[in-house]
C-alpha cells in the first residue's frame, strides 16, 4: 500500500513548506487582516481562531487535500458505523455511542448497542441520586460523605480531570478523591482523614486486572473492614477517626456491598474481588480506556455533579460528534486542528504540543490529553505493521495560564524550539472575583490570554527594542523572534456541555491524525513490556534468599542495592 509520504499531497506540502519556512506571522497578519475573520471555526460553543498559524489559504488547501488522500472521510464513516477499526484487538471504536441519543442505532456484531448504553446510564443516575441524597447508607447507617475513585490511566484521568473542571457544579458538602498510583503514599494520604463509615469506593477498571488498581482496592477494602471492625483487615498506616458508629451484626460481605461499587467490563473479576455484581456498572470492549470517562467510568463524576449535568456533558460530546461527522473539512474543528498539528510535526519538525488552558478548573486537562494523544498516537508502525517513515504523535504538555507564564513560557518565547500551543479561554469565569473598586481578576486573566498569543506571533524586533531605549548590552537578549503558532479556543463559560464539546474535539483530532499517520490509535501495546517486567521483578525484590538475577548489569545492580537497603 502507498505510504502517505509517497503521495502527491504530501510532496506538495513538503514543497510548500520550503516557501513558508521564511514567512513571518507578523507579515501574514499585517498583509491580510481579513485572515482573522477567515481562519476561524465555529463548532458548537467553541469559537476557534487559527489565524496565528504559519499558514495561508494555499497551506490549508493542501492540508485538506492530504486529509482526503489519507481517507479521513472513509475512516470517520467506518468509526461511526461501528466497523472494527481497532485492527490489532479486533474491536469497534465506539465512544461516540456513549453519548448517542436513545433513538440512535449503532450496530456491533449484529446488535444495537445504544439501548444498553442508556440502561447503564439510568442505573448510574439512580445510584448517583441515592448517594447524593443520603438514601444510600454505609454499613452503620450513615450517609456517604466522601467518594474515592480507585483507577488508573483512563479509569482515573478522565473522571479526575472532569471533576476538577466541573467542580463549580459539584455537590459541595461531599468530597471526591482520586487514587491511582500504586505508591502507597497516594492511598495513605487519601484515607488519612476519612471515616470509613461515610466513605464509598468506586473501583474503576475496564479489565479489572490492572495491578495498581487491584492493589489499591485491596488496601481500601482492608482499611474499611478494619475501620468498621468487621474484619481482620490490616489497615495501612493511615489512621481514621475512632467513632464509626454501630455496625451491629453487619458481616464482611455486607460492609463491602455498602462501601464498594465497581465499574468494569469484566463481571467475573469483579465478583472474584468480592464486590457484589449487583453493584457493578458495566461498559464494553468497544470503549477504549482513554475514551471512557463518559461511560460508567464517569460514575464518581456523576455523583459529584448529578445526572442532569452529566447528561448535559454527554450532549456536548454528541454535538461535537455530529459536527465532526457532518461538517465539511474546511469548517470541521477537529479536522482543522489535526491538520495544523500535522503541518508542524511533520513538515517543521515540531515535537511537542503545549495545551495552555486559562482556567484553574482545567488544571488536569493536559495530563488527561497526554494519555488521550500519546497513548493513541505514540506508535512507530503503521496499521499493517510496517515501520512508519514519518513522525507520529507529539509530546503533549502544559499547565494552566498564567502560572506557566512565570515558569516555562520563557522557552516558548525565546528558546530554539518550535512549540505550537493551544490556548483555551472563557469569556466568563465561574466566580467573578473582584476588588472593592470593581477591578476583576478575570479581565486580567484574559488580558494575559490575549497578550501571550500576540507576543508569540509578533515577537519584538531589534528595531523595536532599540527604539524602546534598551541598553546596548541587553538588546540581543530582549529581542523576541516571534512567529510562534497558536490556536485560540474560546467558549462563553466552562459548563458541562462545553467540557463535553472540548474533549470530543480533542478525541476526534487525535483520530484524524492517527488516520493520516496510518497508525492504530486504539491499542496500547507499548505499556505491556514494562508491566510484565515489573511482575517478574517484584518477587525478586522481596525474596528471602538472594535471587538469581538475569537482567542486564544495570538492572541487576539496582535490584541488589534496593534489597540491601531494605535489609534483604
Ligand atoms: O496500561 C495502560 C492502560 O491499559 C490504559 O490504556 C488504561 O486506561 C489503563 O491501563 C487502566 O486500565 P483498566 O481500566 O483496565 O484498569
Amino acid at each position: 500500500m502507498t505510504r502517505i509520504t509517497e503521495t502527491p499531497a504530501w510532496a506538495a506540502l513538503a514543497e510548500h513548506q520550503q516557501a513558508m519556512s521564511g514567512v513571518h506571522l507578523r507579515d501574514l497578519l499585517a498583509d491580510d487582516p481579513q485572515r482573522a475573520q477567515r481562519l476561524t471555526v465555529d463548532a458548537g460553543a467553541l469559537f476557534t481562531d487559527y489565524s496565528k498559524h504559519r499558514v495561508t489559504d494555499e497551506t490549508m488547501r493542501l492540508l485538506f487535500e492530504l486529509a482526503e488522500t489519507a481517507g479521513v472521510r472513509r475512516m470517520i464513516d467506518a468509526m461511526f458505523a461501528g466497523e472494527k477499526i481497532n485492527l490489532t484487538e479486533d474491536r469497534a471504536v465506539l465512544h461516540i455511542a456513549l453519548r448517542a441519543p436513545a433513538d440512535a442505532t449503532i450496530i456491533v456484531d449484529g446488535e444495537n448497542v445504544v439501548p444498553g448504553v442508556h440502561a447503564v446510564k439510568r442505573r448510574m443516575a439512580e445510584f448517583a441520586e441515592q448517594v447524593r441524597t443520603g438514601e444510600w447508607r454505609g454499613a452503620t447507617g450513615r450517609p456517604i460523605r466522601t467518594v474515592v475513585n480507585i483507577g488508573i490511566g483512563g479509569s482515573d484521568l478522565g473522571p479526575a480531570m472532569a471533576y476538577d473542571a466541573l467542580r463549580a457544579f459539584s455537590k459541595r458538602d461531599m468530597a471526591f478523591r482520586f487514587v491511582s498510583n500504586v505508591d502507597g503514599d497516594d492511598m495513605a494520604e487519601a484515607l488519612l482523614d476519612l471515616d470509613p463509615a461515610e466513605t464509598l469506593f468506586i473501583v474503576a477498571s475496564k479489565t479489572f486486572t490492572t495491578v495498581e488498581t487491584i492493589t489499591n482496592a485491596t488496601t481500601a477494602r482492608e482499611w474499611l473492614l478494619a475501620g468498621l471492625g468487621v474484619g481482620p483487615g490490616s489497615s495501612p498506616e493511615a489512621g481514621y477517626p475512632g467513632d464509626v458508629g454501630d455496625v451491629g451484626d453487619v458481616g464482611e460481605g455486607d460492609a463491602v456491598a455498602r462501601h464498594f461499587v465497581a465499574v468494569s467490563t469484566n463481571t467475573a473479576k469483579v465478583a472474584e474481588f468480592g464486590i457484589d455484581t449487583a453493584n457493578m456498572f458495566e461498559f464494553w470492549d468497544w470503549v477504549g480506556g482513554r475514551y471512557s470517562y463518559d461511560s460508567a467510568i464517569g460514575l464518581s463524576l456523576m455523583v459529584a455533579i448529578g445526572g442532569l449535568a452529566f447528561d448535559e456533558m454527554l450532549h456536548g460530546f454528541h454535538e461535537m460528534d455530529e459536527h465532526f461527522r457532518t461538517t465539511p473539512f474546511e469548517r470541521n474543528l477537529p479536522v482543522v486542528m489535526a491538520l495544523l498539528g500535522i503541518w508542524y510535526h511533520n513538515f517543521f519538525g515540531a515535537e511537542t504540543l503545549a495545551i495552555l488552558p486559562y482556567s484553574q478548573y482545567l488544571g488536569r486537562l493536559s495530563a488527561y490529553l497526554q494519555q488521550l494523544d500519546m497513548e493513541s498516537n505514540g506508535k512507530s508502525v503503521d496499521r499493517s505493521g510496517r515501520r512508519v517513515d514519518h513522525a507520529t504523535g507529539p509530546v503533549v504538555w502544559g499547565t494552566p495560564g498564567t502560572n506557566g507564564q512565570h515558569a516555562y513560557y520563557q522557552l516558548i518565547h525565546q528558546g530554539t524550539r518550535l512549540i505550537p500551543a493551544d490556548f483555551i479561554g472563557f469569556l466568563a469565569p465561574q466566580h467573578d472575583t473582584r476588588h472593592a473598586d470593581g477591578y476583576r481578576h478575570h479581565d486580567l486573566l484574559m488580558a494575559n490570554f490575549f497578550a501571550q498569543t500576540e507576543a508569540l506571533a509578533l515577537g519584538r524586533t531589534r528595531d523595536e527594542v532599540v527604539a524602546a531605549g534598551v541598553p546596548g548590552h541587553q538588546i540581543a537578549h530582549r529581542v523576541f523572534e516571534g512567529n510562534h503558532p497558536t490556536t485560540t479556543i474560546i467558549a462563553s463559560q466552562l459548563t458541562p456541555g462545553v467540557l463535553g464539546q472540548l474533549i470530543a474535539c480533542y478525541e476526534h483530532k487525535v483520530f484524524v491524525q492517527g488516520v493520516i499517520w496510518d497508525v492504530n490509535s486504539f491499542d496500547q501495546w507499548g505499556v505491556e513490556l514494562g508491566k510484565s517486567l515489573a511482575v517478574r521483578i517484584e518477587p525478586e525484590l522481596v525474596a528471602a534468599d538472594e535471587p538469581v538475577l538475569t537482567h542486564d548489569a544495570s538492572t541487576n545492580a539496582l535490584i541488589r542495592r534496593y534489597r540491601a537497603a531494605r535489609g534483604r
